[in-house]
């Protein structure tokens, strides 16, 4: 498992993110031209109905509970397993209730939550088909799951994409804290499931209507399905 192949195990992720967690807003901010808050506002809106009880898992520095928050959800619970993201999220929102957790072993009973909602963090998860498993567990049946991830576009954007992805990111990363994290990332996403395939696997794991839908040219997939 190395940086260059995309995977980590589960302690190398969690140390590369405490490492990158001053810069990680902002590099969202600029690597997305300010689109990446846009695509949160989505995900909570196909997934999360007012008064909800909300998980968002690998929630990071925050953004997506504080979203779901906003729309009018209950109980909102952030779990992640990097201590230095949770701690800018608890920065931004005191309300939420933030929880160092492995989403592989959350520490929820079973249909805990009405809504489940992940931003750009399932790829990260060293057994994705366990990570679903696991948030369909805790997940009421009805409950919806919404999965906001980065994906490998097709057309004409892809060798934009690439150029962005492969060349420049990595060049950012040598100049910025964390720096492996930039060579992580378009390797990770290289060997994510494809659309279509993950919406499979959200089927075989207990998800029911499960429909996607591209942002950004066909650089980000929000998939929702609805625990069956
Ligand atoms: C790219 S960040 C996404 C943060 C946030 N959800 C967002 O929308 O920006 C991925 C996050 O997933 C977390 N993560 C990865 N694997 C995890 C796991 N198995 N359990 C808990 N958190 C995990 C990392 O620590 C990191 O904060």
């Amino acid at each position: 498992m190395t940086v260059e192949s995309g995977r980590l195990p589960a302690d190398g992720v969690r140390r590369m993110f405490d490492r990158i967690a001053p810069v990680y807003d902002a590099m969202n901010r600029v690597m997305t031209a300010g689109l990446d808050q846009r695509w949160r506002r989505a995900t909570v809106r196909a997934a999360v109905r007012p008064g909800d009880r909300v998980l968002d898992a690998c929630c990071g520095t925050g953004d997506l509970a504080v979203a779901a928050r906003r729309s009018g959800a209950g109980n909102v619970v952030g779990v992640d397993f990097s201590e230095r993201m949770l701690e800018r999220a608890r920065r931004k929102a005191p309300e939420v209730e933030w929880m160092q957790a492995d989403v592989l072993a959350l520490p929820f009973g079973d249909a805990s939550f009405d809504s489940a909602v992940v931003g750009f963090g399932v790829r990260n998860v060293e057994d994705l088909e366990a990570g679903i498993r696991e948030l369909r567990r805790v997940l009421r049946q009805g409950g919806r799951l919404g999965i906001l991830e980065i994906t490998t576009p097709r057309g004409f954007l892809a060798p934009f994409y690439r150029l962005w992805f492969d060349r420049i990111v990595p060049l950012l990363g040598r100049v910025l804290p964390g720096g492996a994290a930039y060579t992580y990332l378009p390797a990770s996403v290289r060997r994510f499931p494809g659309p279509e395939e993950l919406a499979e696997l959200l089927a075989t794991c207990g998800f029911g209507d499960v429909e996607f839908r591209l942002f950004g040219g066909g650089i980000v997939a929000l998939h929702v399905g609805e625990a069956k």
